[in-house]
């Protein structure tokens, strides 16, 4: 029951809608009760008033003709008086009924009907007489009714009306979420290109709208991905594979035994192989948070001396500088493994990835609460448009001569998994012709 916002809604409306017109009506029938109320207090005085008048210019006459003479005065106004002497005799009484005169205002009823009254001392040249006089409320009661009949038909009415408007109104805010649902409904795997509509009017609708589909837009880029990263892992390794079987097939054909260079030639693609699967099970298992992260105190410093040794051979080979610029004394909570990683892949990047007799610095500075590793290089650079692509797993600037050094575009995706493990960040800046620098940001140890 109510389970709906459509019924919600709409009984909240009824609901207030009943308490107004309850509202109105109450205080609508206090204020013509007081109304009438009144104007019966003026009749009953007016009254009074009359029949004083009328009873002191006929108390002379005897009973009998007094009596039928006053009767007549208050036949039309359907009121009943009472004249009696303070010793208790009685003068006159309308059907020979006593009235109270022993207060001011008195109510009583009258063959089933109220009576209110007023009564008085008067000084006659006959000694003190005390008159009542009562009137009926039969007619304000009568038209009270009136009143009441009209809210028992006006109430239900508006309420009924104030219900279909209710559902109509509620029924056409919602049905912008109706359709948005109707929408999503039809979304699938195969569909998620699709965006729900956004509405022209209600803006919470349209940013639902908006806020839906900016999540099917990631969704969509997510399961694009997934679905190139299957191509990109299967692409990178049916090459090697393919090598091998021709290498192996030559080697079967041929006459002579299978030659040293073919078999570590052999080797070689095995070992191309073994990274990629070994690092794609990184990924995975870093994607999954089953990657068993050490959390200790890390120096970075000698890792960075070691990274720098470990690539020197290389670098000095190409004729690079590769050295150390500020080595700050810095230290994070992580995995040393992981961060020996991250900085031997951006170093081996950065040596690889640059002219002959270029530099390759590496510096680490600390403070603010983080720390900071630069990996600057004088290489070619990046074009603009690949930088955002450049974690990208399997991503490559030039896919061709890459293929040559002998990466298969994991190294920065893996990187970027590591660092963001350790709530880091790792960025990249570079100019095409200048160089390349790559900048990670972890927190420092607290
Ligand atoms: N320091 C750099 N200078 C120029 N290009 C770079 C640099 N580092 C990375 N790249 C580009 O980014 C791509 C991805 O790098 P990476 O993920 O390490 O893959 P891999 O080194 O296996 O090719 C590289 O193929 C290269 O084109
Ligand atoms: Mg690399």
């Amino acid at each position: 029951m109510l389970k709906s916002v459509k019924s919600r809604l709409t009984v909240l409306f009824l609901a207030v809608m009943a308490i107004l017109l309850g509202l109105f009506c109450g205080s609508l029938y206090l204020w013509v009760r007081r109304t009438l109320d009144r104007r019966l207090d003026q009749e009953l005085l007016l009254q009074t008033q009359l029949f004083q008048e009328h009873y002191l210019s006929q108390q002379d006459k005897s009973g009998a003709r007094l009596a039928a003479d006053l009767e007549t005065g208050l036949a039309p106004t359907g009121s009943k008086a009472y004249v009696a002497r303070a010793d208790g005799e009685v003068l006159y009484a309308t059907q020979g009924r006593v009235l109270p005169t022993d207060r001011k205002h008195f109510r009583l009823r009258i063959d089933g009907a109220d009576y209110r009254g007023r009564a008085s001392r008067v000084r006659t040249a006959r000694g003190e007489v005390a008159i009542a006089v009562a009137v009926s409320e039969a007619e304000m009661q009568g038209q009270l009714r009136e009143v009441l009949l009209y809210f028992a038909i006006f109430v239900p009415v508006m309420l009924l009306l104030s219900w279909i408007a209710g559902l109509l109104f509620v029924g056409r805010t919602l049905h912008p979420l109706e359709r948005i649902r109707r929408q999503a409904e039809q979304i699938s795997r195969t569909s998620l290109a699709e965006r729900v509509p956004e509405p022209e009017v209600g803006t919470e609708f349209k940013r639902l709208a908006r806020t839906f589909n900016e999540m099917l837009e990631r969704l969509e880029r997510a399961f694009e991905d997934l679905q190139n990263f299957a191509a990109d892992a299967a692409h990178e390794l049916r090459t090697p594979l393919a090598n091998l079987r021709a290498e192996l097939e030559t080697s079967l054909q041929s006459p002579q035994p299978v030659s040293d260079p073919v078999l570590s030639s052999l080797a070689e693609e095995i070992d191309r192989m073994n990274r990629i699967v070994t690092d794609l099970l990184t990924l995975a298992k870093l994607d999954l948070r089953q990657y068993a992260l050490r959390r200790e105190r890390v120096c970075l410093a000698p890792i960075v001396a070691e990274v720098c040794e470990t690539w020197q051979p290389m670098a000095a080979e190409r004729k690079i500088d590769l050295g150390v610029g500020d080595c700050a004394e810095a230290a994070i909570d992580g995995d040393p493994v992981a961060l020996r990683r991250v900085l031997m892949n951006l170093t081996e990047n950065a040596v690889k990835y640059n002219r002959e007799g270029g530099r390759v610095t590496l510096s680490l500075r600390g403070g603010n609460g983080s720390v900071t590793l630069e990996i600057a290089d004088t290489g070619p650079g990046i074009p603009p448009e690949h930088l955002p692509l450049l974690f990208r797993r399997f991503y490559r600037v030039d896919k061709a001569r890459s293929r040559e050094t002998g990466g298969a575009g994991l190294g920065l995706a893996i990187c970027k998994s590591f660092v963001e493990a350790h709530e880091g960040k790792i960025e990249v800046a570079s100019e095409v012709g200048k160089g390349t620098t790559f900048t990670v940001t972890l927190p420092a140890a607290g």
